[in-house]
């Protein structure tokens, strides 16, 4: 099953509104051309409501970086699904490292908010990954296989979701996994996800790499047979740096003809 590759930005806590605005308006007419890309933006709450009504009748997905797994009440400094949809988000990143790692957040949280989202029909876009240190000592499938499972319990039969592999070590540091790494631990995520579910949710869910993806090493790693997209941060800050990612997206969808 051809699987449709997503490139998606990630800004982290950059921008403010007019630069989310400016930002945008530079963006759309560019990403309207990549027809067979999903392109996604996970923007600042503060800016999110006018990214989402700027793409609102376009194909570009405007989503948010975090939110809570309840919907109201007294959490005190969070954001849930049902006012991120009200705000006009489509999509949210769901257990980046940076949240797990900087805000303590577990496998049970990552695992709960992404099943709310699924629930919501916010499309979460779901982070895993390994340390340094874990990947050093041998450790890496067990860390990613764990945080995958946790979330696939939680999610029961539910539907469309997205992961993200990103080695933290690889993570605003210029280090990128190598494309065999990548499509290494996608690969052996997706057969986890067809002996978990079953086959036809392993071949059509979408596993992007994350992790200093630039425009000079983008094309190796979609090359990859596993590898769907990507989840980019610094690169995806410029627009003209984040739409020659995806460009080289595009290049790698076979054409009709
Ligand atoms: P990076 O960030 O591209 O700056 O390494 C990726 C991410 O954290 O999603």
């Amino acid at each position: 099953m051809a699987r449709r590759p997503m490139m998606a930005a990630n800004w982290k806590m950059n921008k403010t509104i007019r630069e989310a605005q400016q930002y945008t308006a530079a963006l759309l007419p560019r990403a309207a051309d990549a027809e067979d890309v999903d392109v996604a933006v996970f923007v600042p709450f503060t800016c999110l409501h006018e990214v989402a009504r700027m793409a609102e009748d376009t194909e570009v997905i405007a989503g948010a970086q975090n939110f809570f797994y309840e919907d109201s009440g007294a959490f005190t400094g969070e954001v849930s699904v049902p006012m991120l949809q009200d705000a006009g988000a489509q999509a949210g990143i769901v257990g980046h490292s940076e949240r797990r790692e900087v805000f303590g957040e577990d496998d049970d949280m990552v695992a709960r908010k992404a099943a709310r989202a699924v629930e919501a029909g916010l499309l979460p876009v779901i982070c895993v990954g390994e340390t340094k240190e874990e990947r050093d000592a041998g450790n890496m499938w067990e860390k990613v296989s764990g945080q995958v499972r946790r979330v696939m319990e939680e999610l029961g039969e539910g539907g469309d979701v997205v992961f993200a592999y990103e080695p933290i070590w690889a993570i605003g540091t210029g280090e990128t996994a190598t494309p065999e790494d990548a499509q290494d631990a996608i690969g052996r995520i997706r057969e986890l996800l067809e002996e978990i579910r079953d086959e036809g949710f392993a071949e059509g869910v979408r596993i992007l790499y994350g992790g200093s993806v630039k425009p000079d090493n983008v094309g190796e790693i979609m090359a990859q047979e596993d590898v769907d997209g990507a989840l980019v941060g610094g690169a995806s800050l410029e627009v003209e740096s984040f739409m020659q990612l995806v460009e080289a997206a595009t290049e790698t969808v076979p054409s009709d003809g």
